[in-house]
């Protein structure tokens, strides 16, 4: 379908399915996808499941999976995006316990990529968490990788072979190097060697009444680098539909399957505003706000000024 609004042409189906994703699964052909992308529900009590044991959970997940595997082309992806469980104060790291189900599936891991976000709530018995993880799995090895898609501009562009048969010759890539597997900088432009995604919270312009969110950029990259344009792209817990909107704005083909009718409702709606030009999209170019030390939120105040900086007071 292609799709003309404000100047800009998007090439893209799109088809949100309302229900239980299972259930729906089910009914879609082998082979279907070159890129699955999602955050699962974690099992922590949020609004829209119910928690159980983690086995139950876990066993469900894998029902799930499996399925997944089923409808993911043979030079497909699958990104499994997770934080943790967490029950009484101790922490189980979904993802290993993730990878242990793909891997019986026969599923490769290319990476384990850690997206760092550096604000969140603030532990007192452990440390504070900060980042998450994505699982990037390909089906065979033979998988759709396009790398130069997401390259980051190299920190020594001029930088030469020292010895051997290449000895002054550059020894980059013009096009960029490759981002690395530690997502820390946001940025497009992409002149940081990190990538950092503000984690969606109550003041970034994507936020919608979701209570976990992901960022469209961390999608985007996913997509542009895991999958081709034309493809077909699946979120199976779509939410309000993150990966809905950066499969659109990629040319991307996708289909997104969630039970909660309301997501879908602004998922429809963030869709009609991206056609319009509205959709208020975090830009993928914007660094991250750094207080300067000169900002009032940046300097100790003074009802601390009797501690020193072990926290002892003076
Ligand atoms: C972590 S959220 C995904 C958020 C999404 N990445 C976004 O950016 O909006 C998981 C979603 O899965 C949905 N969900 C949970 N269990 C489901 C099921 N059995 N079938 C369909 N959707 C389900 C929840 O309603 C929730 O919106």
């Amino acid at each position: 379908m292609l799709i003309k609004f404000n100047e800009k042409l998007y090439n893209a189906d799109y088809n949100l399915v309302v229900g239980d994703t299972y259930e729906n699964l089910t009914k879609i052909e082998n082979e279907k996808f070159d890129l699955i992308i999602t955050s699962p529900p974690y099992n922590v009590g949020k609004e829209y499941e119910t928690k159980t044991s983690i086995e139950n959970y876990l066993a469900d997940q894998e029902k799930v999976i499996k399925e997944l595997v089923r409808v993911t082309s043979r030079k497909g992806n699958i990104c499994w995006q997770v934080g943790n469980f967490v029950k009484k104060g101790e922490v189980f790291p979904l993802d290993i316990y993730f990878y242990q189900i793909f891997k019986k599936l026969n599923l490769q891991l290319r990476n384990r990529i850690i997206w760092y976000f550096g604000h969140g709530l603030h532990a007192s018995k452990r440390f504070s968490g900060r980042y998450e993880t994505i699982l990037w799995f390909s089906k065979t090895d033979k998988y759709i990788f396009n790398l130069d898609e997401v390259r980051i501009p190299s920190k020594y562009p001029g930088k030469r072979h020292f010895k051997g048969p290449k000895r002054g010759q550059l020894s980059g890539n013009p096009k960029g190097k490759n981002p690395s597997d530690v997502w820390e900088i946001i940025i497009r432009d992409w002149e940081k060697e990190l990538w950092e995604i503000p984690n969606v919270k109550s003041n970034h312009p994507e936020k919608t009444e979701h209570p976990c969110q992901y960022p469209v950029e961390l999608v985007e990259r996913c997509i542009l680098a895991l999958s081709d344009e034309n493809s077909w792209v699946l979120d199976p817990y779509a939410g309000v539909g993150s990966s809905i909107i950066a499969s659109i704005k990629n040319n991307r083909n996708v289909l997104g399957i969630e039970k909660e009718k309301k997501y879908v409702e602004i998922t429809k709606q963030r869709i009609n505003k991206l056609f319009d030009g509205t959709l208020k999209i975090r830009p993928i170019t914007k660094p991250i706000h750094k207080p300067s030390p000169k900002d009032k939120v940046a300097t100790i105040p003074n009802e601390w000024s009797m501690f020193n900086q072990s926290g002892n007071t003076k």
